[in-house]
């Protein structure tokens, strides 16, 4: 059998992301399904989670949500630490192709080669994000990132409707 593209395999899985978010009754949920659905889908998305912002914290704090993967001893993350708070202070998507070359890298293991972490808006203001870690460097290609950030998206807009 023919193995599927790297493309042919984010539209597939980009797909089934959209129903889980038509089938999810919760955010909490539609989180759970989709971290299974990156880390079994995508054979590079070693660690999948999501960290979300402890309400009312200050300073602020990412705080481990659901996640598939290696236990990490990063559970909670102040905003000017590590790639998680870099995404989350400014608002954007990081990439980091080689983790050993980026300083602000918080190791979670030592097999982790790269890392994309991409932030989840709630009505325009960030309330958590989506993190990836693969054990290949630079795994996270401009189509990864789309279907990364599709998913951040559907996790907005279902946290919007609760
Ligand atoms: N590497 C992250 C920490 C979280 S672990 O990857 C699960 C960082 O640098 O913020």
């Amino acid at each position: 059998m023919a193995t599927k593209s790297n493309t042919d395999k984010v539209d597939e899985v980009r797909k089934a992301a959209e129903r889980l978010h038509s089938e999810a009754r919760t955010a909490d949920q539609l989180m759970e399904s989709i971290t299974v659905l990156l880390n079994e889908q995508m054979l590079k998305y070693n660690w999948v989670g999501f960290y979300m912002l402890e309400p009312g914290a200050n300073p602020p704090m990412l705080v481990l949500g659901h996640y598939r993967g290696a236990m990490t001893p990063h559970d909670r993350i102040p905003l000017n630490q590590g790639i998680c708070g870099a995404a989350a202070s400014t608002g954007k998507t990081v990439v980091v192709d080689d983790v050993k070359k980026d300083p602000r890298y918080l190791a979670c293991s030592l097999e982790t080669k790269s890392e994309i972490v991409v932030p989840v808006f709630v009505r325009g203001t960030v309330a958590g994000e989506l993190d990836i870690d693969s054990h290949f460097l630079a795994a996270f290609a401009d189509e990864d990132r789309e279907l990364i950030e599709y998913c951040a998206q559907l996790v907005g807009k279902r946290l919007e409707s609760a």
